[in-house]
């Protein structure tokens, strides 16, 4: 009997410490200690956005966190233009739709990403008030260009809010929130936070305040007025999940000794470790080009002959190793495999490894140890030390 191995795109697995910190007792929310908690997870989701901007913690999932969003700043009627590359960015596309948003969607087929050419020719029919993008389309496993296509658009269009959901993304691929001038970017904590669900953070911009303040869609739970006013007393307007955020304090203590730029590192080396490993069994990766590649979860089409879904039951009842399924149009035809978080090289070796008993018990024919192989190649690649200078 294996124990479970998580390795879908969140949760994450969690470290153990982590755990243990939500065994403390409750507190008071309305507390000084829990002030001191509140304001130390602040400063911490801010160092993850890489801003000086406003940094909210809310007690929700991240479908909250971009309703939360839409309902800041937008009124009825607005336009909004949506770059849809997958189900999550269908998904805040039609959060803004349901809140009376006049939204115009640009849509990319399965496993490609935005592209600065097209969204030109978008940006044309404006002006439109907001600009909502995905950092990682987690349903198509790509990363797309937010850095490109956020200069893109402050260039054609200065004033408008340019909101990000990088639910899946932040912590995973680098994304300067201030650097890149971005007006909201939206994360979860059960993703690279290394977290169980239950907090979503929002980075709000002065423009986004702007906007804010103008805005007239209807909001209740997720008024960002009234949580910078309990912020203000060191509280959240409403009873936050106390557990998550002690948690949260263990957790970034991971993660500030790790630091941001070998965080971003390991992501990609275990994404990149994962497709060598996966291109050197013949296999196909829904995403074929490894620049716009998701460092989180990467997706792969089985082998002829093989079902996906027997591949994932065979993965989860042999090995205890959980992945997940396609999304929207290749649910069921495809698997994809989670790598955020608390994840390091040896779950991406051990993951292919049972991978290649899995596959060759369903027929597949392939040599066992091929994948590893690869994978082990390019972390000794990736992890090789910078050449001494030549003096
Ligand atoms: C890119 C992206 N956006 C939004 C969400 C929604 O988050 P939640 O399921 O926490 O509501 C997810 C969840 O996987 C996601 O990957």
């Amino acid at each position: 009997m294996q124990d479970q191995r998580l390795m879908i795109p969140g949760p994450t697995p969690v470290p153990q410490s982590v755990l243990q910190a939500m065994a403390r007792p409750m507190m008071n929310h309305r507390s000084k200690p829990f002030a001191e908690i509140l304001e130390d997870c602040t400063d911490g989701a801010r160092w993850m956005f890489q801003t000086r901007n406003d940094v909210f913690i809310l007690t929700t999932s991240g479908t909250g966190g971009l309703e939360a969003a839409a309902v800041n700043v937008l009124s009825p009627g607005d336009r909004v233009l949506a770059l849809v590359a997958g189900v999550f960015g269908k998904r805040w596309a039609d959060i803004c739709q349901a809140y009376g948003a006049d939204v115009e969607r640009v849509e990319w087929p399965l496993g490609q990403a935005y592209d600065v050419e097209r969204v030109k020719e978008a940006l044309a029919k404006g002006p439109y008030l907001v600009l909502l993008m995905t950092h990682n389309e987690t349903s198509t496993t790509v990363l797309n260009p937010i850095a490109e296509i956020a200069a893109l658009i402050r260039r054609e269009l200065p004033d408008a809010l340019i909101l990000v959901d990088s639910v899946s993304g932040l912590g995973t691929a680098d994304l300067p929130v201030d650097a890149l001038d971005l007006d909201i970017v939206v994360a979860g904590s059960q993703k690279a936070f290394m977290l169980p669900p239950g907090l979503a953070y929002l980075a709000v911009s002065p423009r986004a305040w702007e906007a804010i303040g103008k805005a007239k869609a209807p909001r209740f739970y997720f008024d960002l007025v009234r949580a910078r006013d309990f912020k203000a007393k060191g509280q959240t307007p409403w009873t936050p999940a106390i557990s998550v955020f002690y948690a949260m304090q263990e957790a970034l203590r991971h993660l500030r000794a790790e630091g941001l730029t070998a965080i971003f590192a390991r992501h990609e080396r275990l994404a990149m470790g994962l497709r060598a490993g996966v291109r050197a069994l013949g296999l196909e990766l829904l995403v074929k080009d490894d620049a716009i590649a998701s460092r989180a979860v990467t997706g792969v089409w089985p082998p002829a002959g093989v079902a996906a879904n027997d591949f994932r039951k065979v993965m989860q009842d042999r090995f205890g190793i959980v992945l997940a399924n396609g999304q929207g149009p290749v649910q069921d035809k495809i698997f994809r495999i989670g790598h955020l978080g608390h994840v390091g090289e040896l779950d991406i070796t051990s993951c292919l490894s049972a991978l290649e008993i899995a596959l060759v018990g369903l027929g597949a024919k392939i040599e066992l140890g091929t994948s590893v192989a690869a994978a082990q190649t390019e972390f000794m690649r990736a992890a090789a030390p910078e050449p001494v200078a030549a003096r």
